[in-house]
């Protein structure tokens, strides 16, 4: 039933700093294979640490319930992200659940890209229109040491992108976190394999995401001089946004041969177009990457809140919402030890 306060896309509902919602991520499960460096590190996350239980999580139905009011508060665009969202049973069927809404345009998943060579298709036939693929180094050392296990090694991950591909996916964008002295070494490597394939290879500033992977600033390799090392090589230029608060600044190289993004979220933050809400895989939900608490959905929805309660609610969190980390921690290094931050794992980036 329609609210009151459903505002259509062209007077969208505005938080505090006058952004729309645009995008909702939703992390589908916290579990995951790999235990990446800057995520999960092995040490802090061994193999017998218990993620959240199944009971816990929000069902495909609850999830669908809560996507279908983003999308009526003006959400044009879901992301299922985890930890490791193909760990999830029967994601397929959730797919085809979000397909049935309508007014949502874009349904996307971030994967590791371990199990895609198996899922390509079927997530394809559910109607995901496109994936995004995380492989931060073509080396396997490196790829070992970044994702703290073997992981069947580079060539398991590049079968799951040629899965992808031949199942329809069109463009793959390929995610590397760069790192500093780790594998920033490999950069060019990267773009001379991906050149001519029409997959879009993306540089991830390295981020202090969570509380548990010892972030330094100095670990960070600012986007600009990525750019210029490419740029020795290949003549590069920059090309528009496809829309307003889109998270990576494209390139291309002139010869057409590629085209590449940055995620500059360190060097230069984009919250003044921050247009994301997450959910966690336990239906709480944050109005930002960096938040510490989450606004806890699934409750109401075991409350028995209806539709338009939920609706309501969604609402009222986002009006409220007037975050901007990156931003402040561009001005100034932010003290998190009193506020710990939610885990990348539990909203999936
Ligand atoms: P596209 O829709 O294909 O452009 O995907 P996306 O870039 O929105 O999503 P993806 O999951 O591929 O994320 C790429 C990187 O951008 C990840 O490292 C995310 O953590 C980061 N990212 C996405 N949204 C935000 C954001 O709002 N703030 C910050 N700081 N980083 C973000
Ligand atoms: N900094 C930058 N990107 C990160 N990701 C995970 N942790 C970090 C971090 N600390 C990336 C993953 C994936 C995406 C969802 O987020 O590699 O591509
Ligand atoms: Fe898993 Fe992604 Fe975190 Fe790596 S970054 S440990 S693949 S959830
Ligand atoms: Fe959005 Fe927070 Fe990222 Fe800024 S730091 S772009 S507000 S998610």
């Amino acid at each position: 039933m329609a609210m009151n306060n459903i505002q259509d896309k062209d007077n969208a509902m505005l938080d505090t700093l006058q952004r729309p919602v645009r995008d909702l991520r939703i992390s589908v499960i916290d579990a995951c294979n790999f235990r990446c460096s800057y995520c999960m590190p092995i040490e802090k996350y061994p193999d017998y640490y218990e993620f959240m239980h199944k009971g816990e999580r929000l069902s495909f139905e609850q999830i669908t319930r809560i996507a279908r009011q983003f999308v009526a508060l003006g959400a044009v665009k879901i992301r299922l992200t985890g930890g490791e969202p193909l760990l999830r049973r029967d994601l397929p069927e959730l797919i085809c659940q979000l397909r049935g809404i309508a007014g949502l345009e874009d349904l996307n998943l971030t994967t590791n890209g371990y199990w895609l060579a198996e899922h390509a298709a079927a997530l394809r036939q559910a109607g995901l229109d496109r994936v995004n693929l995380s492989l931060d180094s073509l080396d396997d050392a490196v790829f070992h040491r970044i994702t703290g296990r073997s992981n069947g090694g580079v060539e398991r991950i590049l079968d799951g992108l040629r899965a992808a591909h031949e199942a329809g996916f069109k463009p793959i964008k390929v995610n590397v976190v760069v790192q500093r002295g780790v594998n920033d070494e490999g950069l060019l490597e990267m773009v001379e394999f991906f050149r001519h394939t029409g997959h879009i290879l993306r540089f991830i500033e390295y981020m202090d995401v969570g509380n548990l992977n010892e972030w330094e600033q100095d670990e960070v390799v600012p986007y600009h001089e990525i750019v210029d090392r490419i740029a020795e090589v290949h003549p590069i230029e920059a090309v528009p946004p496809n829309y307003k608060g889109e998270v990576a600044r494209r390139f291309r190289l002139a010869d057409g041969s590629a085209e590449l993004g940055f995620v500059s979220s360190v060097s230069k933050p984009f919250c003044g177009d921050c247009h994301r809400a997450r959910l966690s895989a336990d239906g709480k939900l944050y109005t930002c990457l960096f938040a510490s608490n989450g606004h806890d959905l699934r409750q109401l929805l075991q409350d028995g809140a209806s539709d338009d309660e939920l609706h309501t609610a969604i609402a009222g969190i986002w009006q409220g919402r007037g975050d901007r980390y990156s931003e402040l921690r561009a001005k100034h290094r932010i003290d998190t030890d009193a506020d710990p931050k939610v885990e990348m794992f539990a909203i999936g980036g």
